[in-house]
């Protein structure tokens, strides 16, 4: 394997079973890659932790934590989204493979594993990784960008990550799919990249902006459209970036779309913005209490943000605490 392995790719071999493990190992030294082995899924899990592999072939019957759940945790984590895993199950019936796929797996295949049908799934696998590498990569810049941005401004230390959290848990409470999680995780950190193109004087202004300042600052929306752009694995971020300044009556920017006009997931991560805002220090004026914070948004609910989700952050505000948003 070449290309975006910068080593060998590794694969974590994960069962119970020793003679499992090493029929796998045998089958896989035919690929050139690095077998790591983990008798159990908790082991697994420290394991990817510490020291990522490129794919997890995963067991599904095992003591301690089952195969589902230890894909779940694997999902969960902040770069399991890229990492392949193919669950091995010895239960063929539908029933376990769409239990795989709910929870997650990126393929599956019936025990007793076959040579040539192993080999087939970890050389196409690894394949996939090695797109993802490319895309982690490149995105990887984009993120970093917007940690730069936050670095531009100390008063907002972690501000984009909470943004982040808690625009992705009102998604999750309106039963959106995982994609736009996910969406809504990446527009909250990286909605306000635009900033690195706006002057520290106006960032750090600790008054209001006058005429000439305003649209220096507006223009952050626009900035930030045209370094996500060209990336492709970015590109469903572009409305968030795009839209998250647009009011519900209208009177925002840039494009003054109205209401349902405005791309809902811009609306989410406007109100959540605007909340862990309030209650946190700004260079023009200190914190809000959560009480005062709430008054403002109930307030602007349907002149400036969308009610609806108004609504929905005030009644997932122990939760939304809880992830460190006041
Ligand atoms: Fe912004």
């Amino acid at each position: 394997m070449k290309g975006a392995f910068e080593l060998m790719p590794v694969v974590l071999v994960v069962d119970d079973g020793a003679a499992n493990r090493e029929l796998i190992r045998m089958y896989l030294s035919t690929i050139d890659c690095e077998v790591r082995l983990a008798a159990d899924g908790v082991t697994a899990l420290e394991m990817i932790e510490n020291d990522p592999p490129d794919l997890v072939l995963l067991d599904v019957r095992m003591p301690r934590m089952d195969g589902y759940e230890v894909c779940r945790r694997i999902k969960a984590m902040p770069r399991g989204r890229l990492l392949p895993v193919v669950m091995i199950t010895g239960l063929s019936q539908t029933a376990h493979r769409v239990a795989a796929l709910e929870a997650g797996a990126d393929d599956f295949m019936a025990k007793p594993v076959e040579g040539a049908e192993l080999i087939a799934r970890v050389r196409s696998a690894l394949r996939l990784k090695e797109l993802y590498n490319t895309l982690d990569g490149a995105e990887h810049v984009i993120f970093s960008l917007a940690t730069a941005v936050e670095a531009k401004d100390s008063f907002t230390e972690r501000h984009t990550q909470r943004v982040g959290e808690s625009a992705r848990l009102l998604g999750q409470r309106l039963g959106l799919p995982e994609t736009t999680l996910d969406t809504l995780y990446r527009g909250g950190i990286i909605h306000d990249i635009g900033k690195i193109g706006v002057s520290d004087s106006i960032l750090h202004k600790p008054g209001p902006l006058d005429a000439i300042e305003v649209p220096q600052m507006q223009a952050h929306v626009a900035i930030g459209e045209s370094i996500v752009r060209p990336l492709h694995s970015t590109l469903g971020l572009l409305p968030i970036i795009r839209h998250h300044h647009e009011h519900f009556d209208g009177g925002g920017y840039p494009d003054g779309l109205r209401a349902r006009e405005i791309p809902r997931m811009a609306r989410i991560v406007s109100v959540c913005d605007a909340f862990d805002a309030l209650v946190n220090d700004r260079p023009y004026r200190t914190r809000r209490s959560t009480e005062e914070a709430l008054a403002v948004l109930r307030a602007g609910a349907g002149t400036q943000w969308d009610p609806e989700t108004v609504d929905l952050l005030v009644s997932e505000l122990p939760t939304i605490q809880h992830l460190g948003a006041a």
